[in-house]
């Protein structure tokens, strides 16, 4: 980090403000903590210039599932380290996921993670609540208190909501302090045992599988569910062509929902847990570093995914950046850690999608700034968010959309290193990020 210049120009970049259907050649002006002008090119002093030519100049990203591992975790990640992965990663808002040691199911761990992120971190952290106490799926938490405390929206991440009375319940009041709940979709009858996606090489490697079923049966329910109490559901990590297909019928009827896809989930096959992500032949791998959950999928998942984010069925690309220690990776697959530590290869890895002409450049920035922040209506908290109009935020991230690099885990910032991309070469790379007016990462071209 370099200090904290009031004036910064971005010169000559492409920028690209997605919200405002903005795509042009010129400059971005920010000054004590605001965007001043963003487009057309600026004279004066700055205290700071980044030459932009031939690179994208844009808001800052927002990741709606960001787990940051703090409280209690802080051997797998913290909200320092966290917040500095987001910063290199080009995200200047990451949503704090409640599945720590306390769960954020008390107005005290709320408090806690906005006080740390005050005091530690390097972008904005908003906190997601858990929808029940101990995220143990039995009673409610308090969300009056969860969102007077703080909490942009609610969430059992890690686990669903697995008993229907209980989400109806958790979206009547979830509504009515006007916030979404975020579900993890997996029905547990149908996952349980299940350690990656239910298919051939599944079978292959003779592990137990997760059925697209499990996740595309809870997704129905909370879609049901959304149209019963009018209240906003989020699909978090929508994985299977069964559960776009189902988002996208429910959005033509008009019920409230929005949805989120993860950077793998649009570009890796269960075939990675078996070859890797180039699917090379060779010995079975069993890579413990492609276990999530959900689970990667099958060729035609991805596809359905990519489409869906392409048509607007899915809002966001969110990361579940979710670090792990190595000893949680460093086990036989069947114990491994579901998780991948994403932030930090997030846009190069969906980049891949816009090289293979599959989505263009504007609708992929959208899907990472104003997209999540339409979701969620973020903007109730921070006017102008994910946007460049004049007196938002001065969230800003600059990167080259060509830049070729090879993963290298060691160094990333964030402490979990468990990604199946180490040594794979990605094309796209952050090379600048100003949050709130800070320039928080600077590649060593920008030359500060
Ligand atoms: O793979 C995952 N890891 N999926 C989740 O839903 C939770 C996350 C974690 O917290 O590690």
């Amino acid at each position: 980090m370099s200090g904290t210049p009031s004036t910064i120009l971005i010169r000559g970049g492409r920028v690209l403000d997605p919200g405002r259907g903005l795509d042009t050649v010129g400059d971005v002006l920010i000054r004590n903590g605001r965007v001043v002008a963003a487009g057309p090119a600026q004279t004066g002093r700055a205290d700071l210039v980044i030459q932009a030519a031939g690179l994208v100049v844009c808001p800052g990203f927002v990741d709606l599932h960001t787990h940051l591992r703090e409280p209690g975790l802080e051997h797998k990640e913290t909200i320092a380290t966290g917040t500095l992965a987001a910063a290199r990663g080009g995200f200047t808002t990451v949503c704090a996921m409640p599945n720590t040691e306390p769960a954020a199911d008390t107005r005290s761990v709320v408090e806690f993670v906005l006080r740390r992120a005050a005091e530690a971190g390097h972008v904005r952290v908003l906190p997601v609540g858990a929808v029940t106490k101990g995220r143990a799926g039995r009673e409610l938490a308090e969300l009056g208190e969860l969102a007077e405390a703080g909490a942009v929206a609610f969430s059992d991440d890690g686990s669903p909501v697995a008993d229907a009375g209980l989400m109806r319940r958790a979206l009547e009041y979830a509504s009515a302090f006007g916030l979404p709940v975020s579900d993890h979709c997996e029905t547990p009858e149908l996952a349980r045992g299940g350690v990656m996606h239910e298919g051939w090489v599944a079978t292959r490697l003779g592990l137990r599988g997760q059925p697209a079923a499990a996740e595309e049966s809870m997704v129905a329910r909370d879609l049901q569910l959304a149209e019963l109490t009018g209240a906003r559901v989020h699909i978090a990590h929508v994985s299977t062509a069964g559960a776009v297909e189902l988002i996208r019928r429910a959005k033509e009827r008009g019920v409230p929902v929005t949805a989120e896809v993860t950077p793998h989930h649009l570009t890796l096959t269960h075939e990675a847990v078996a070859w890797g992500p180039d699917g090379a032949d060779g010995p079975l791998r069993y890579d413990t570093n492609a276990r999530v959950n959900p689970p990667l999928r099958s060729r035609a998942d991805v596809e359905a995914c990519v489409q869906g984010l392409r048509d607007g069925t899915i809002d966001a690309v969110a990361t579940d950046h979710a670090p792990h220690a190595l000893v949680d990776k460093q086990v036989e697959f069947d114990l491994a850690a579901p998780g991948i530590s994403n932030l930090e290869t997030a846009l190069a890895q969906v980049l891949t999608l816009v090289h293979a002409g599959l989505l263009d450049l504007p609708a992929l920035v959208e899907r990472l700034t104003a997209g999540p922040v339409r979701a969620w209506g973020l903007d109730r908290w921070v006017e102008g968010l994910g946007t460049l109009r004049e007196g938002a935020p001065a969230d800003v991230t600059v990167f080259d959309p060509d830049e070729e690099w090879t993963v290298d885990p060691t160094a990333f910032a964030s402490k979990g290193r468990n990604t199946p991309l180490a040594g794979v070469r990605l094309r796209g790379r952050v090379v600048a990020t100003v949050a709130g007016g800070r320039l928080v990462y600077a590649a060593e071209r920008v030359g500060t």
